[in-house]
């Protein structure tokens, strides 16, 4: 589907849900104060692919970006239960060892760039259109 609608509500701060959008994983972070907090920390440490939080989300608390690493690929893990999310508490992707943060950038590992964020927009409080 070129555009796909989700509703958002009843997704807990904390969860992390997935989506198909293009077929491909969209991976959508209901991001609780410290994680919002740990991405904005970081704004200015040394990046692969420098780019401000404030950037990469239309609303802090939520995170949107494509679930597939710039690397080569494969789909990172950190979507939930016991998932390694990676030395910044993002994603991690098992192919060859990316580290991705709490915003969805590339921290560590030999991906050369961000998630990418989908277009996407909010049409309420809790409903998102994607494509
Ligand atoms: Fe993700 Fe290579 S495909 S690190």
């Amino acid at each position: 589907l070129a555009v796909v609608d989700i509703d958002l509500e009843g997704v807990e701060p904390g969860s992390r849900i997935t989506l198909k959008w293009k077929g491909k994983p969209v991976f959508i972070d209901h991001r609780t104060e410290e994680r919002i907090a740990q991405a904005r920390a970081d704004d200015d440490a040394p990046m692969i692919d420098p780019e401000p939080d404030a950037e990469r989300v239309q609303r802090p608390e939520w995170l949107v970006v494509i679930g597939v690493c710039t690397h080569l690929g494969c789909i990172p893990l950190g979507q939930g239960g016991s998932d390694p999310t990676g030395d910044w508490n993002g994603w991690f992707c098992p192919c060859h060892g990316s580290h991705y943060d709490t915003s969805g950038r590339i921290r560590k590992g030999p991906a050369p760039r961000n998630l990418d964020v989908p277009p996407y927009e909010f049409v309420s409080d809790t409903l998102v259109k994607i494509g």
